[in-house]
């Protein structure tokens, strides 16, 4: 059984998603099927009881990954040659949810106490290299540039967890190094910002971190840089999952609420 002590506040929820992923995936007819995660929550040494009763976030992490599944999807059908790289990948096994494309390369960057454990869980493959660095530091940034081919960069469930400075800081990093890039990425519901004490799942870790970034219009990024386009952008209340409690389906239908009650998931270019 491998062992959580060593993990950062938001290390630790990394825990939330995969658990997310593997109780739907044994949901008859669920939203994901990730047979990985099952595996990999088997292996792993944590109560994960204690998120039995997170209903909002179970359903919200698989609406989020199936969405952004079908984005990388559609982005590697235009992209065969590829290079895609997922920072903060966690234990997220998205190459293979896709079926191992035979793209250029794939990479699953996360802290190096996060890769230690992801090492010895995750499946792995020729093409799926891991980078035990921070996103913050420009060092995975070369690797991809290397290649000389089309990149793709998902962040999927980490953004939240930096605060403005360090959000522009690190777009501004992106726009420095990328001529020409797509990025996949979540913005927080906007009224959790600051109130992770009330999230279903966040409330119940052990070292409990708390949501500093989101922004009410995902637009205002582009004023940061010209370099940067919000070229899509996806309501989770739009996927009309009849599971979510009866009294937010009822708030997302009012403007107010569908504004500020919703998880998005946005595609922004930088060109
Ligand atoms: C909620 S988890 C998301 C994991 C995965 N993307 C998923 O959706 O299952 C947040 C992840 O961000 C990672 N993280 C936090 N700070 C980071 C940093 N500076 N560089 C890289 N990863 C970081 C954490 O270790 C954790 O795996």
């Amino acid at each position: 059984m491998k062992n959580t002590d060593k993990l950062g506040n938001i290390s630790e929820t990394m825990l939330i998603t995969v658990w997310a992923r593997a109780v739907e995936t044994e949901r008859k007819g669920g939203l994901i099927k990730d047979p990985a995660a099952v595996e990999i929550l088997k292996a792993i040494n944590y109560d994960f009881s204690v998120f039995n009763k997170a209903v909002m976030s179970q359903i919200g992490c698989c609406i989020r990954a199936n969405v952004m599944d079908r984005q990388a999807q559609a982005f590697l059908d235009k992209h065969p040659d590829a290079v895609v790289i997922q920072l903060g990948a966690g234990l997220d096994t998205r190459y293979h949810r896709l079926n191992c494309p035979d793209i250029t390369h794939w990479y699953d960057l996360d802290l190096p106490e996060v890769v230690d454990i992801r090492r010895q869980l995750c499946p792995t493959h020729p093409k799926n290299t891991l980078l035990p660095m921070s996103m913050l530091e420009e060092d995975w940034i070369d690797q991809v540039l290397a290649h000389n081919k089309p990149v793709l960069i998902i962040c999927e469930g980490v953004l939240m967890y930096f605060d403005d400075v360090e959000v522009q800081a690190f777009f501004a990093m992106l726009c420095q190094r990328f001529e020409h890039t797509t990025m996949l990425f979540d913005m927080l519901v906007y009224m959790a910002k600051g109130n992770a004490k009330h999230h279903d799942a966040v409330k119940k870790t052990k070292q409990k971190a708390e949501f500093k970034w989101s922004l009410l219009n995902s637009k205002d990024m582009e004023q940061w840089n010209n370099k940067l386009h919000i070229t899509e952008e996806y309501y989770m209340s739009d996927y009309g999952c009849k599971r979510f409690p009866w009294f937010m389906r009822l708030l997302w239908k009012t403007p107010w609420g569908y504004k500020r009650l919703n998880q998005r998931m946005i595609q922004l270019d930088i060109f």
